[in-house]
């Protein structure tokens, strides 16, 4: 094969030569020290662009612009949340994870099952569980005056709240974390897929135990719950349960290692919400739109023209939330955190796929700001050490070590 040919051997015909973009968003955004800022050097150019690499080394469009991504978020009879054939199916071809791959109308009855258990009302019934969780890990090193945040917190928490949510036992939670390591950091392909396998089968022998007798309100209400007049199947269950641990993990420990980080840097801002803990919702919203994580894929249901892009079935559509969020057409600085910036985001998405844990995540959010900073003056990374992170489908922080006085 010659240069020429392998540099456009993933561009097929209906591609402008002059959206091709021959890199791989991953590799793109980790060549700075802030991820933040190397993707948004994609704002210098096209609002559509098709990469080499998309998503999980595929290649794709990738929409750079706020006003796109919240269009295509919204979009849902050309923008489908369905899994395409070619895209790889971790689940098999059964199981299919409820309600992030179902499109509505059908996504309706499943959002309508699960919404009542994701109220503000009843997060507020969760949040002292929530907030004894935070305590308890934070006792563990606070008299050491230091932590590494994400291993000794960040990635335990959102684990421990899952198991709470759903009834399991909470002796599960280091082989939940080991599977989630593995799923997140396992090097390869292959040790991907096989947690993803060994949670589906946990997933699987949980879901026959609460049929016969549920461990929570929300598992009650999956399990006894009904679609269109009749129980949810199995693989439905199965489904719903994986979701939910997908969705509140990496999304939850990589949002607070970015916060974390951020006000690390900043110290007159941790000043401001000691001084005035009132203030903090506010810096959540704020954090939220800064520091989005979330990089959501569709595929395009059919042939049709996007703002004068020709889309085919199937193609592959990634929808940046980082990007949106530090878009100068949207945000006047946008690299810049200003709490009182008041502006909305699509962090959580927006349409029929809006995050169903938005009020327990920005509660989760609060609760550890609320308790880091009640404790901890001049919260900041020590002299010569230095963070690690990880971009791909979610942007993460590996490694994020902490001191205070
Ligand atoms: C900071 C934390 C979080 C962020 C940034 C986040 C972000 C998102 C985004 C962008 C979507 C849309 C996906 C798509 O359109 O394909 C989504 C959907 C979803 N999230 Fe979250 N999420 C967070 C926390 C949580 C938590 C804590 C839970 C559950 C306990 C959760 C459960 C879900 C579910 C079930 C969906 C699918 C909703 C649907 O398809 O109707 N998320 N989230």
């Amino acid at each position: 094969m010659t240069t020429i040919e392998v540099l456009t051997a993933h561009v097929p015909d209906h591609v402008p030569v002059d959206l091709v973009w021959n890199h791989s968003l991953n590799e793109f955004a980790h060549e700075l020290d802030d991820p933040y800022i190397a993707a948004s050097r994609l704002h210098d150019g096209p609002g559509i662009i098709w990469a080499r690499e998309a998503c999980l080394g595929k290649p794709g469009w990738v929409l750079t612009r706020h006003a796109l991504i919240q269009e295509a978020f919204l979009d849902y009879e050309h923008f489908s949340s369905t899994r395409g054939s070619t895209t790889s199916a971790v689940l098999g071809p059964v199981v299919r994870l409820i309600p992030v791959e179902v499109d509505p109308p059908e996504h309706h009855a499943y959002r309508h099952l699960l919404n009542p258990h994701f109220t503000p009302r009843t997060v507020n019934e969760l949040e002292l569980s929530v907030r004894q969780l935070c305590d308890s890990l934070i006792a563990k090193f606070e008299s050491r005056r230091s932590c590494e945040f994400t291993s000794q917190f960040g990635q335990i928490f959102p684990n421990s709240i899952f198991l709470t949510l759903m009834g399991m036992p909470q002796a599960m939670l280091p082989q939940f974390l080991k599977w989630e390591e593995m799923m997140l950091r396992g090097g390869n392909h292959a040790n991907h897929l096989a947690a993803a396998a060994a949670v589906l089968q946990y997933l699987q022998g949980f879901a026959a135990e609460q049929r016969a007798n549920p461990q929570t309100s929300l598992m009650k209400g999956i399990v006894s719950g009904s679609i269109e007049g009749r129980p949810l199947t199995d693989d439905e269950i199965v489904g719903t349960c994986f979701l939910l641990y997908l969705g509140g993990l990496d999304t939850v420990y990589s949002s607070l290692g970015w916060i974390m980080r951020h006000l690390a840097g900043d110290q007159a801002l941790q000043q401001r919400l000691r001084d005035n803990p009132k203030d903090i919702p506010l810096a959540v919203e704020e954090f939220a739109r800064a520091f989005a994580v979330a990089a959501p894929q569709r595929r395009v249901a059919k042939d049709f023209n996007f703002h004068g892009v020709s889309m085919h079935k199937d193609d592959v559509v990634l929808l940046p939330t980082y990007l949106a969020s530090r878009d100068p057409q949207a945000y006047e600085n946008p690299h810049v955190v200003d709490i009182d910036r008041h502006a909305r985001n699509i962090t959580f998405a927006t349409g029929p796929h809006t995050c169903l844990g938005v009020h327990l995540a920005k509660r989760e959010i609060r609760i550890v700001l609320e308790a880091f900073l009640s404790r901890f003056k001049n919260i900041r990374i020590p002299d010569g050490e230095a963070y690690a992170y990880h971009t791909g489908g979610v942007l993460g922080v590996d490694r994020l070590p902490l001191v205070w006085d």
